[in-house]
């Protein structure tokens, strides 16, 4: 038997090659060897915005990027959060035994409040149960997360152990995480930052074109160029090295290395070279999301045949606990 694996992927916005070397290629690889459950968390989207725009276009669209990237509905289960409802009576259930002073402890839980002052949530402080309720609906041992959910993740294990000690059961197993940033390839941000996030201009989407590409890459933040030869590159030279290292061939990573090195290295030149390289990379997985993201009808019909395969898993589990709890 597979390990059984969840992950929750929060709707915000457009992939970028930063979490393409992050999470999606980590999700990609542990469909191989894993029994995987990634879903779109749409429900706790609400939890920050009530009022999203457009819901089920912003599922679309990242179901198309995953699926773009290579998640494969054949190999693991995808689907929506709000398309499996047992997973609300779990919530419920373990809404029963979560305290309030442990919810309104949680770090996540007071920065949010912090941040949206006149809308402080019951959704938001029960963030942790319905998170929870996700991953131990299906019985999950491992969940791929980022550095910023270990707190979640102790929840969900407190809320595991304490249903199973509450009702004298070996029931839920305890999730471990699966830290997705220490597998990482980090991505450079364009802006000199160590890293690639969404902040204007600092980075590349899966869907953007070479023309697009380019105009970002060109205007990456560079210095007045090396006058000792093989000196120590500053992080922003650093970072535009470490892109070519991960889009580009030996030869051009040499090329230009050795033109760092003997000072005569243009920038303008290391640029365009970089720019093709993201693009060719890019293309592929360009087209993909194109042709996903024009065929409604197919992200709908694997949407809804990952729903399938997840309530399968979901009835399974919410029948016995409420065997367990006591009713019928
Ligand atoms: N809280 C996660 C995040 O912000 C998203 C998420 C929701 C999740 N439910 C989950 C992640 C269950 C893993 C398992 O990224």
């Amino acid at each position: 038997m597979r390990e059984i694996v969840v992950s929750g992927i929060r709707p915000t916005g457009n992939l970028h090659l930063g979490n393409y070397f992050g999470a999606v290629r980590s999700f990609v690889q542990m469909q191989e060897t894993h029994d995987c459950y990634f879903f779109i968390a749409d429900w706790h989207s609400l939890t920050t915005s009530p009022k999203p725009e457009n819901i089920v276009r912003s599922a679309e669209t990242i179901l198309a990027e995953y699926l773009a990237c290579g998640i494969d509905p054949e190999k693991a289960t995808i689907y929506v959060q709000s398309d499996v409802k047992e997973v609300l009576e779990l919530y419920l259930f373990l809404n029963m035994n979560a305290y309030l002073g442990e919810l309104e402890r949680c770090t996540t839980f007071k920065e949010k409040a912090r941040k949206q002052p006149d809308n402080v949530n019951a959704g938001l402080l029960t963030y942790p149960t319905l998170m929870a309720a996700d991953i131990l609906i299906h019985k999950a041992v491992k969940v791929p997360v980022g550095k910023d959910q270990e707190q979640n993740m102790e929840m969900a294990r407190k809320f595991a152990r304490r249903f199973n000690t509450m009702y004298g059961v070996e029931f839920f197993p305890e999730p471990q995480n699966y830290t997705l940033s220490e597998r990482a390839v980090k991505i450079p941000g364009l802006d000199g930052s160590g890293k690639m996030g969404k902040s204007e201009g600092n980075c590349i989407y899966l869907y953007e074109d070479e023309a697009s590409i380019k105009k970002k890459v060109m205007k990456a933040v560079t210095d007045s160029g090396p006058t000792v030869p093989n000196s120590e590159k500053p992080e922003v030279i650093q970072n535009l090295f470490t892109f070519l290292e991960i889009v580009s061939t030996k030869e051009t990573y040499d090329y230009f290395n050795e033109k760092w090195n003997d000072c005569s290295i243009r920038y303008g030149d290391l640029k365009k070279q970089l720019a093709a390289d993201i693009a060719a990379f890019n293309a592929p997985i360009r087209e993909r999301i194109a042709e996903y993201s024009a065929n409604r009808q197919l992200l709908r019909r694997i949407a809804e045949e990952g729903a399938e395969k997840a309530r399968e898993s979901a009835r399974r589990t919410i029948e016995e606990v409420r065997q367990i709890i006591g009713f019928r």
